[in-house]
């Protein structure tokens, strides 16, 4: 029998380091052990478990996924009903429930907690000696339906928890999809030709919401825990603050986010803060929750109705609205495809009015059943071109007209092609002013040879003027052709005439860019810049030879060679040639040294740091020739990790992505 309680003691032994291995990568973003170590170390107990199923526990962690498919969900009843938010839209409505808050209580010494207010869905978990015993959903309040299986599956949440847990009790959370899962999610779904989510929050509950559990485990749901339903047998911290705390030590998922607030306007300042850097966060989040602190007080507030007087949910500037889709516009890019764009009646969305939305190719606009004449949802995320969701169509009145490309081109005239294997349409007249016109705007866009001053607007008129007709002809403009256009003043034109000027030196990476040969973007053009050391030697570089390196297909090959076949484009170099803008990895001894140190790394920035703001430290970056990317990807070098950093940190290192802090960036930079 000493060989069983071998076994038994090893069954317990795994059960532990996979939980707590568990609780590393899910809970805290901060694993230990590879994958492969993990994976190894499950299939040793589930192997020991096949042999011994006696010794088969519920919250062992083979038992996640593996309950059969329900018919319908079962019920539970709440013991503490589930509650839900007032809201407050503006600054005024915050300090209107603050005021209300001091009246009730006779105090204005109170502080608060503000949260994230996750926009996923609330369940409510309750554990029974330690172990996760049912899961359920808010339903009306009162009672709610039994996921508890589906739940099992959501890794985050533990199947048991740590000693020191009361006897029995209940905490409560929001489970959401990642924004990063819910895009790959619709990716799937539109892979497999089925309806896509509209947001995350309908993901979320879609995917919860499955009779079939073997379907959920598949969803990368995850949970934030935001406070305790009910305990019995212990006494509790007097704060929710504290209370957090114990949940957190317990081995919960909670905010790292949250954040105490002692009066108005630090909540004020909080939420500010917040609106810049919700699209930075992994979770999508439609407002910031601010709690009364004391649990004392929250009982002396009590509710009105369902709504508690001790919360109120200030919600951030909405970023979905809806409007009619007016018409459908196209512009000529760059390499003649025809972009449509969505012409919209004005409306304000999160603070911003928007007319126009992207709409990204035909194809796109027919999948998603878009008429024109339609009520659309328009969603904006950030800075980002705004998006149309899709048609509201219960508001259809049969008057909606469907959109098809045009079959000539809206500015040349010139045939359109739309090539078997692409989804875009394209002018088949390479000498399309369109083009030409987009080309020079992508020339001196920030990310190619970042012409300070010369924006897209300039480009336009100096196009239209005639003073330039390639991206050569910049190089040749004087102060005085400047001065032609109206509104131009000589220190705006001497500024651009030296910010011109000072172009002439980019790194040939930026160059190779900035040309514009389709299928050649910015990590393409880096790529090639490492390989050939002037444009004269990639010009020379046959389809085979560049096939052949590493990561360029037939295509891009293809796209080159025929960029450098044209004559046209020969011209073009010989004119930057002539006016001296450095075609070749190397400067002459002669022109002036300019230190690019940070050439071919991508920075992404996330916190706050304190030598910089966001801008001045982004610029820095692109001085010295680096480049700086919002997402966190296997591609960038480096994320530089300030104060209060937002969930790009745990991205990165999943990726494996180096994460330094202000200190080391400042050396990066030669400062430090
Ligand atoms: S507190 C009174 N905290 O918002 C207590 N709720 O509109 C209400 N929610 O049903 C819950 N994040 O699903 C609270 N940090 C957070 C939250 C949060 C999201 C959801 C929750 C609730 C709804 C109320």
């Amino acid at each position: 029998m000493n060989e069983r309680r071998h076994i038994r003691e090893r069954v317990e032994s795994l059960r532990k380091t996979l939980n707590y291995h568990n609780y590393r990568y899910y809970v805290l973003d901060a694993p230990e052990i590879s994958d492969e170590q993990y994976d190894r170390l499950l299939e040793e107990l589930r192997q020991l478990e096949h042999e011994n199923p006696d010794l088969i526990t519920s919250d062992s962690p083979t038992q996640r996924v593996g309950a059969a498919p329900v018919e319908t969900f079962g019920v539970i009843e709440h013991r503490v009903p589930l509650l839900s938010l007032s809201n407050a839209f503006t600054a005024d409505e915050l300090r209107a429930w603050w005021k209300r808050t001091s009246d009730h209580l006779g105090t204005s010494e109170f502080a608060t907690v503000c949260e994230p207010k996750i926009d996923g869905l609330a369940v409510a978990l309750t554990y029974i000696n330690g172990r996760l015993s049912t899961g359920a959903t808010r339903g009306d309040g009162f009672r709610g339906e039994d996921i508890t299986q589906n739940l099992r599956t959501v890794r985050s949440i533990p199947l048991s928890v740590s000693g020191g847990a009361p006897p029995r009790f209940e905490v409560r959370g929001e489970v959401y999809l990642p924004k990063s899962g819910f895009k790959k999610l619709n990716e799937r779904r539109a892979a497999q030709g089925l309806p896509l989510f509209a947001n995350p929050r309908n993901a979320a509950s879609g995917s919860v919401r499955q009779l079939d559990p073997a379907i959920t485990a598949e969803r990368p749901l995850d949970i934030i825990v935001y406070g305790l339903g009910w305990a019995e047998g212990t006494s509790l911290p007097s704060t929710h603050w504290e209370m957090m705390k114990v949940l957190r030590s317990l081995g919960f998922k909670t905010n790292p986010l949250i954040t105490l607030a002692s009066s108005l306007e630090e909540a004020q300042r909080v939420y500010d803060r917040w609106v810049q850097q919700r699209d930075d966060w992994r979770f999508e989040s439609d407002g910031m929750v601010v709690k009364v602190d004391s649990l004392r007080m929250q009982d002396e507030l009590g509710s009105v109705g369902r709504e508690p007087r001790w919360a109120i949910a200030f919600k951030f500037p909405a970023v979905q609205g809806t409007t009619k889709l007016k018409d459908i516009g196209i512009n000529v890019g760059r390499t003649g495809s025809l972009n449509p764009y969505a012409i919209l009646e004005p409306v304000q969305v999160g603070g911003v009015v928007i007319s126009r939305a992207a709409l990204h190719n035909e194809e796109d606009i027919h999948r998603k059943d878009i008429r024109i004449g339609d009520t659309v949802i328009i969603q904006r995320a950030g800075d980002v071109i705004p998006e149309i969701v899709g048609p509201v169509t219960s508001l259809r009145t049969g008057e909606e007209r469907e959109f098809s490309m045009p079959m000539s081109c809206p500015v040349c005239g010139s045939d359109v092609q739309k090539p078997e294997s692409e989804a875009v349409h394209r002018c088949t007249n390479a000498a399309c002013p369109a083009q030409a016109l987009e080309r020079i705007k992508h020339f001196t866009g920030r990310d190619a040879m970042d012409i300070d001053g010369l924006g897209e607007k300039l480009c336009a008129a100096l196009f239209s003027a005639e003073l330039i007709k390639d991206v050569a002809d910049i190089y040749y403009l004087t102060k005085q052709d400047l001065l032609k256009l109206d509104r131009m003043a000589e220190k705006s034109a001497a500024n651009i005439i030296s910010a011109i000027r000072s172009s002439k030196e980019r790194p040939l990476s930026r160059l190779i860019f900035a040309l514009g040969i389709p299928h050649v973007g910015q990590e393409y053009a880096e790529l090639l810049a490492r390989r050939y050391e002037s444009i004269d030697s990639l010009a020379a570089a046959s389809t085979e030879e560049l096939a052949s390196l590493h990561s360029i297909g037939p295509k891009i090959a293809e796209s080159i060679v025929a960029f450098f076949g044209q004559s046209r484009n020969l011209e073009i170099m010989q004119k930057l040639r002539q006016a001296g803008v450095r075609l070749s990895r190397h400067r002459d001894a002669a022109s002036p040294v300019k230190t690019q140190s940070l050439d071919g790394l991508t920075f992404v920035f996330t916190g706050k740091m304190e030598r910089f703001s966001r801008p001045e430290a982004e610029a820095r970056v692109r001085e010295l020739g680096g480049r700086v990317t919002q997402d966190v990807s296997r591609r960038v070098s480096y994320l530089v990790m300030g104060d209060e950093p937002g969930s790009k940190a745990s991205r990165a290192r999943e990726l494996g992505v180096s994460v330094i802090d202000e200190a080391e960036f400042l050396r990066l930079l030669g400062d430090g």
